[in-house]
């Protein structure tokens, strides 16, 4: 029978890519699919977890048992997440938000004709991770995601510490068996004290060795 580790406990998952609208039939996106948030979900769940999915636009089947909140936009995403995260324990941070939106969407579809080149001016979106982070109470737990292209553990680190994560998932995007879109992943897991270790596998198998550490920093609060 499967642990139940996680019975009682509410866990936050954001999963997949945002749409940027710069038009009513354009946007500008990325190649998440969402399957690494969604197994993080499944299993949260499998395992016990009151489970909240606030995900991008992607084409997987809707988990069992889970609340299901889908969502476009980074904007539309930091509104769910910021609405939801004062009740939950556990945050976990796998979307794959777009960095920037258009600084305005056109009305009407644009048009080619007569214009050669186009440049479309874009601002920031806000970082929801390090809004989580800056906005969360000690007891929770914030996991962050990090695609690094060179430097994986010294700049994963970096992130966690500048948007006070708690715990960071390291992804190398120069693997071809890992990160966007594939269903196997390879990982370092890498904890505040700088202690990190390897995970290789499938998304389901990654996502039950985060819940391992995730399950074992909340057992040693218990233990405090
Ligand atoms: O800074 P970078 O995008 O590499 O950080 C990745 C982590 O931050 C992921 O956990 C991602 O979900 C989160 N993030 C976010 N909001 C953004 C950008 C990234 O929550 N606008």
């Amino acid at each position: 029978s499967p642990r139940k580790d996680f019975a009682g406990v509410s866990v936050l998952v954001t999963a997949g890519p945002t749409w940027e609208f710069i038009d009513p039939v354009r946007f500008i996106s990325n190649p998440s699919s969402g399957k690494m948030g969604f197994a993080l979900a499944r299993t949260a769940w499998y395992r016990g977890a009151d489970v909240t999915l606030v995900s991008g636009p992607v084409s997987l089947p809707t988990p069992h048992g889970i609340t299901y909140c889908p969502v476009k936009s980074a904007m539309d995403m930091y509104k769910a997440v910021i609405e939801k995260m004062d009740f939950a324990k556990i945050i976990i941070k796998s979307a794959a938000v777009s960095d920037y939106r258009a600084a305005s969407i056109e009305m009407e579809k644009m048009k080619r004709e007569g214009k050669d080149t186009l440049t479309l001016n874009l601002v920031q979106n806000p970082d929801i991770a390090a809004e989580v982070g800056a906005r969360k109470s000690p007891d929770q737990i914030l996991v962050g995601f990090a695609a690094e292209s060179s430097h994986l553990v010294e700049h994963a680190k970096e992130k966690m510490l500048r948007k006070n994560l708690d715990l960071i998932v390291a992804n190398d995007i120069t693997a071809t068996d890992a990160g966007f879109a594939v269903d196997t992943n390879r990982v370092k897991i890498i904890k505040k004290a700088g202690d990190w270790h390897e995970l290789v596998g499938t998304k389901e198998e990654v996502a039950w060795g985060v819940l391992n550490t995730v399950s074992e920093m909340c057992q040693k609060e218990e233990n405090r």
